[in-house]
């Protein structure tokens, strides 16, 4: 079995986070810009230095796919890597997935991981 791993952090804990995801034996991830609100929803939040006062926080989203095996560990990593235990540290949630494909070879699930 697979398991996708969607964390969202701190644009500036980005490449932190890779190293440790790396170290910990993670060999992909896709990254994406994105804007979003959680539970400050309508409240500010510090960003740079700057106080938005507006509903969308930059954030930067991580997807990672690996075996199930690995996930708890990843999970712990990016927590430990991403928190700065002020608002705004991010989410992650972790996802079953039906079936991962390598498109050079057509080898599935952890193989094409
Ligand atoms: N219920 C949710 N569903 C999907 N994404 C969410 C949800 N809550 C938060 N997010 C994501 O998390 C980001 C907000 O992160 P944030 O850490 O501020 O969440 P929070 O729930 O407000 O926690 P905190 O209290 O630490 O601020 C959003 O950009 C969005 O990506
Ligand atoms: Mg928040």
């Amino acid at each position: 079995m697979v398991k996708l791993i969607i964390a969202t952090i701190k644009p500036f804990k980005l490449e932190e986070v890779r190293e440790a995801l790396t170290e910990a034996g993670v060999r992909g991830m896709m990254v994406t810009e994105i804007k979003g609100f959680g539970s400050q929803s309508g409240h500010t939040e510090i960003y740079r230095g700057a106080e938005y006062a507006v509903n969308f926080v930059p954030k930067v989203k991580i997807e990672i796919v690996v075996a199930d095996g690995m996930a708890d560990q990843i999970v712990e990593t990016i927590t430990k890597t991403a928190q700065t235990g002020k608002i705004g540290d991010g989410k992650i949630f972790v996802l079953d997935v039906q079936q991962a494909v390598r498109v050079r070879t057509g080898e599935t699930n952890e193989d094409a991981i």
